[in-house]
């Protein structure tokens, strides 16, 4: 029975990876499994829907769905997946404010590796190279990030970008506390708050770049949409220095 349940699993999973298939992929699917099995599948559900045991009864911050293929923190545009890289990072650093751990060095290369490949059994858009696209390079920081003069008088502009743009959820403040804000739902259908930005830790990182990277492109599954193309890439970085500058550092 068991080596029938094994062949059975073998033929479906090498018709899964199509013509183009090979040995490793195989194996680094069976890994990935045995890495979800173990470390995952607590919060994010035997199937992979977001639904496991520790985290039934939660009603934000929810772990993902990984069925629907609809992922936050990319550096893709917004409906797009996500790279491996996006995946690794945030896998190793979990993100912050939320159950989601930093697995760091408690996994091996070859097993985020493993993990990687099978979230991406998950969910069908996988399979269209359509859904894939080229990463965003983040462009430089301009000078004026750098010197405190500088930026603080862009502040002036960026409160003004800010209040129009991003006031409506976030808040006068960016607390989080915005009245287009309070009563907002992803589209897992839960709840979902627009980021405080006082806290000392962001979800997708505290670098300038993380910051950047989510104002351009957006979180998708929620209603932070991507501002690129509609902002200049001055604007973003303005935008970034701002949303640090309400930061709480005490
Ligand atoms: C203790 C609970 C918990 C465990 C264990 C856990 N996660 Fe998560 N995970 C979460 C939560 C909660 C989120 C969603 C946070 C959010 O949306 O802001 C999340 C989100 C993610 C995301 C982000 C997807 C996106 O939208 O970009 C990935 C990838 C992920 N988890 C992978 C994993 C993998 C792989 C493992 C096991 C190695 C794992 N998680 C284990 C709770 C958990
Ligand atoms: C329609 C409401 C809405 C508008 C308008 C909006 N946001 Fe958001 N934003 C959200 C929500 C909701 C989240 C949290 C999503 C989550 O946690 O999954 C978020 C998250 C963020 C984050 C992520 C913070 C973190 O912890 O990593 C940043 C940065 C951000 N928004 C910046 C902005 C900026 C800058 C603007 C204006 C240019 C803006 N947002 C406009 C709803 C909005």
């Amino acid at each position: 029975m068991r080596a029938l349940c094994t062949f059975i699993l073998l033929t479906f999973c090498i018709n899964g990876f199509g013509e183009d298939s090979d040995k490793r992929k195989i194996y680094l699917y069976l890994e990935g499994r045995a890495v979800f099995e173990e470390m995952c599948i607590q919060c994010h559900g035997k199937y992979g829907k977001g639904d496991g045991e520790w985290a039934k009864d939660w009603t934000e911050n929810r772990p993902r769905n990984f069925r629907e293929g609809v992922f936050k923190f990319r550096t893709t545009p917004l409906g797009k997946l996500p790279t491996d890289e996006d995946l690794k990072r945030t896998i190793s650093k979990g993100i912050s404010g939320t159950a989601m751990p930093a697995f760091g060095k408690h996994l091996r290369d070859s097993q985020y590796d493993a993990v990687i490949e099978y979230l991406k059994h998950l969910s069908r858009k996988w399979k269209d190279p359509e859904n894939a696209a080229k990463p965003l390079v983040i462009p430089s920081q301009p000078d004026w990030v750098k010197s405190t003069e500088d930026r603080e008088a862009k502040l002036v502009q960026a409160k003004e970008l800010f209040t129009k743009n991003c006031a409506s959820c976030h808040g006068e403040t960016g607390k989080g506390d915005g009245p287009a804000g309070l009563q907002l739902m992803d589209i897992w259908g839960f709840p979902v708050k627009p980021a405080d930005f006082s806290k000392k830790h962001y979800k997708s990182g505290d670098r300038y770049e993380d910051v950047y990277r989510t104002i351009a492109l957006g979180l998708d599954g929620t209603p932070m949409v991507g501002f690129h193309g509609l902002m200049s890439e001055e604007e973003i970085w303005s935008l970034v220095v701002y949303v640090f500058s309400l930061r709480n550092n005490n």
